[in-house]
């Protein structure tokens, strides 16, 4: 049977769960808990997390926006739960959100080593913009990718 995801709006009693995602994802790179603290104040409608049923947060996705375009912060999901779905879950609900807002693009960076994310990505349509060059604190390069998003007009009668 395929896992059925609940996704929410991020809360405060989620955030040592968050940070142990965080960490296993990540390592020595991981954000530290003042970060993600200061994400759930400024972008807190769109920093979600997913959970497997109804408790057991297994990732989240924090997405930013300003002037009518969004920037998609950060995802990651528990390498015990990932390949069911969940990061799917997140973006789907994302994009959803976004597109109520009207919000027409959504952008993001990632690693271009960082094949996983990218193929994530590409499967939604996102597309490769540039590369950015030591974007990344270890002097790694980014991949700037972008979605334009559909944004539904309504229907005007002649
Ligand atoms: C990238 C990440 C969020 C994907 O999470 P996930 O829950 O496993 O992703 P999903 O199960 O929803 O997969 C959706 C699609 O992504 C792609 N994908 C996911 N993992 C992949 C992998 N290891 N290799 C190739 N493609 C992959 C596939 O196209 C997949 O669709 P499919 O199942 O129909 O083949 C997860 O691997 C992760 O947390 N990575 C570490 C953190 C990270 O790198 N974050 C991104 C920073 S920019």
């Amino acid at each position: 049977m395929s896992t059925r995801f609940t996704i929410r709006r991020m809360r405060p009693a989620d955030l040592e769960r968050i940070l142990a995602i965080e960490n296993a994802s990540f390592g020595s790179e991981a954000w530290d808990r003042n970060l993600f603290a200061g994400y759930s104040r400024t972008c807190g409608e769109l920093f979600l997390v997913v959970a497997e049923g109804t408790r057991n947060i297994c990732g989240y996705m924090i997405t930013c926006t300003r002037g009518g375009r969004a920037e998609l912060v950060s995802v990651a999901v528990d390498p015990r739960a990932r390949g069911r779905g969940a990061a799917s879950a997140l973006l789907e609900s994302t994009l959803r959100r976004l597109r109520r807002r009207a919000i027409a693009r959504l952008s993001l960076m990632v690693k271009t080593s960082n094949d996983p994310a990218r193929a994530f990505y590409e499967k939604y349509g996102f597309r490769k913009v540039r590369r950015v060059p030591r974007y990344y604190e270890d002097g790694a390069d980014g991949w700037l990718m972008a979605l334009p998003l559909a944004i539904a007009v309504p229907f005007e009668r002649e």
